[in-house]
Parts: structure tokens; sequence; C-alpha cells
């Protein structure tokens, strides 16, 4: 905000404030952000590698929407509600293999594709149609292998919320599609969603924080964070190969030595260490104050790696630990009846330490929540 003083001899401005601790603390915010947001928004379901075979499947949830991802006996991979259109059991549980999905209630029987093939003593009805009885789907897109959903049928597709990830991506990964996941740790962090992610997307925090990831992964000094549509793409130089934590063929590629990530808004980034290691994050909302963070590592047909597993294991002791710290007593902050919400550190000129990127995360919240009129800005000043 520009104001004018009083004899109009210069013009003060008002640093751009965090986002009031409410969207952080308040139940209400939280079901909204799942109306808003969550339920709005490319969420990821899975791994292609999951769904290889037609009539492979598995569950998951979105907040306590419950979905499955199945490949159909065309090959299409769909996703639907996890939900029988009879009285609403569900309809599959964990993963496996299935001819048809059938309803453990009362066994309404669907093909792969969501139709329902059979309803027993369904011909005594008169009027039951089975041609119009079908599960729910939902949008399900696929980028470099990796499933995602939208509850939203109107959502743009994911390349126009996304502009030039896949081709960035596949630059830096040139051996994506042959990729599988071979572990996922899963992090509890006592803290909002969006606290998480803001803490992803700005290393403003990281040289103090983050020493091993800060000197034997990344040059801090040049580390940058610009938007791309609805992406937050993080790039920086990287360690001096002899500071790495692990050796790389630095030759292999033209990105055999850079780090990149890309932080699709609002749950989910790929993320690529030098030597074109692929790992991601994924955020899970519990509540309002509760998440969990998935961290997945991927190599070649999933083959086990001595690299890959020191990696993720110094991964999990060094930058998730540290910054589960931070998160945790974030939360905590923002229940102070103390906190009022400070200025962002906007640098002009980028950088490290300038929270931009938090900046724009807090307009796409604040565009979110604007048709909401429960959950609103208290003063700051
Ligand atoms: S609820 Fe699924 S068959 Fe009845
Ligand atoms: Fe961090």
């Amino acid at each position: 905000m520009v104001e004018r003083d009083d004899n109009a001899s210069r013009v003060s401005i008002e640093p751009i404030r965090a986002l009031d601790a409410s969207y952080y603390t308040d139940p209400h915010a939280f079901e909204r952000d799942k109306k808003r947001i969550l339920f709005r928004t490319w969420q990821y379901a899975g791994h292609v590698s999951q769904v290889e075979k037609p009539g492979d499947y598995f569950a998951f949830s979105i907040c306590e929407q419950n979905l499955f991802t199945v490949r159909g006996a065309d090959h299409v991979v769909r996703s639907f509600f996890n939900v029988c259109m009879h009285r609403a059991h569900q309809v599959v549980e964990g993963s496996g293999n299935k001819r048809v999905l059938v309803c453990p209630y009362h066994a309404w029987t669907y093909e792969l594709d969501g139709g329902l093939r059979k309803a027993p003593n369904d011909d005594k009805v008169p009027g039951f149609d089975r041609g119009k009885i079908c599960l729910a789907e939902v949008r399900t897109e696929i980028l470099c292998g990796f499933i995602f959903v939208n509850l939203d049928s109107q959502a743009m597709p994911m390349a126009e919320w996304f502009p030039d990830v896949e081709e960035q991506l596949r630059s830096f990964v040139p051996h994506i599609d042959a990729l599988k996941p071979i572990a996922w740790n899963i992090i509890e962090e006592r803290c909002n969603w969006k606290v998480s992610v803001e803490n992803y997307s700005e290393c403003y925090h990281c040289r103090i924080n983050h020493p091993t990831f800060a000197r034997g992964v990344i040059d801090p000094n040049s580390y940058n964070i610009m938007s791309q549509g609805h992406c937050l793409r993080h790039t920086t130089r990287t360690a001096p190969l002899e500071n790495m934590t692990y050796t790389i063929d630095e030759n292999a590629n033209a990105h055999a030595t850079d780090y990149s990530s890309w932080f699709l808004w609002p749950t989910f980034s790929f993320q690529v260490y030098p030597g074109n290691v692929l790992n991601t994050y994924l955020w899970r909302p519990l509540n309002v104050a509760e998440t969990l963070v998935y961290r997945g590592w991927y190599n070649v047909d999933g083959a086990a790696s001595g690299t890959l597993s020191k990696l993720a294991e110094q991964d999990l002791t060094t930058t998730v630990a540290e910054d589960i710290r931070l998160v945790n007593s974030v939360q905590q902050g923002l229940a102070s009846l103390g906190y009022r919400p400070g200025p962002l550190v906007i640098d002009p000129e980028y950088g490290v330490n300038s929270e931009h990127s938090i900046r724009a995360i807090h307009e796409w919240i604040r565009d979110a929540h604007s048709q909401n009129p429960q959950v609103s800005e208290s003063s700051t000043s």
C-alpha cells in the first residue's frame, strides 16, 4: 500500500504483511482450504508403476475424500470417488488387481471404467437402468508417470496451471519414464499444511537452518525462486563438486550438475538433485494443525541403490528434521496471543533472502479465500 502524507512531501510505503494467523489456526479456514483450494487443484494420486496392468488399482484420500485409481481393460488410467452408487459403501480398499469392481456391501458390480455391470436382483426393479449408473469419475492426468487428480471437473489442465514444467523436468531427468518409487518416507508435522508448504517455498531460512544442504548440495548465494504459472520454480548453482556429499558423473548429460525444483501449488513438488536424482515432496493435510509429508525417491526400474538410500537418509536426518522443528514452532507461534503478522522481506532483485515466493502463495490463498465471508483478516496495523 502506498500512502502520501498530509503535506505530500514524500511517499511512505507500507510493506506487505504475512497472512493473518487465523488462516492457519481456524478450523473454518481449513474447511475453506479444502473446498476452495485442495478440492479444486491438481493433487498427486500415485505413480503409473502402481497401475501397470489392466485391473491394477490403488486407493487414496485427499482429506476425507476417498478415491481410487484403476487401469481399465482399455489401458486408460481413470480415477473415481471411492463410493458405491447404491448406499455409499467404499468400493475398494488398499491396492491390488481386479477383473471387475465388486462393492463388498451388497455386491453391486462395476466394470473397470466405472459402469454398473450388475446389481443382485436388479431385474425385479421396474425402471432400474444399469446404463445410467456409473461410479463418479474425477479428472485424471499423468505428468511424466506421476498421476494427478482434480476434484473440480471444470479445472484447467495441468499444462495451463504449470506451463513448461513437463519439458523442463524431462530435460533435467532424461530417464524419468523409466523411474519407479523406491522409498516413501512419511513425516508427521504438527502444523497447518500451508506452514509447511511456505517453509518449503523460501530459502531465506536455509543458510542458518540447513548447513548440510547449503554446503553439500547447493550454493545458497545463487538460490532463486520464480513463479511459472502456479508453479514455483527453484533454481540454484550447486555446491562445489568436492563438497558434495555423494559422487556424480558430471559429464553424464546437460543437467548432470544442476539442482532445480518445481513446486506445483498447492501440495506437490518435483525436486532434482545434482546427478539427475529425482525426489518428490507430497503434502497431505490431516486437519487444521497436522500434516503428513511424503518424501519420495525414485530409481530406474525401482532398483535398490546404496547412494540413493544414503541420500534419502541424509535428507531425513538433516533438512527434513531441521524443517520439522521450524514448522512445529511456527504453528505454536501462530496460536500465540502476542503474534501480529510481520512484513515480508521482498527484495526487488529476488535472490535467496527474498520472500517474493511467499507473497505469491499468500495471493493464491487470499484469492481462494476471498469468497468466504467467515475468514477475514483482522487488522494488522
Ligand atoms: S452400498 Fe455398494 S452394493 Fe450396496
Ligand atoms: Fe527448510
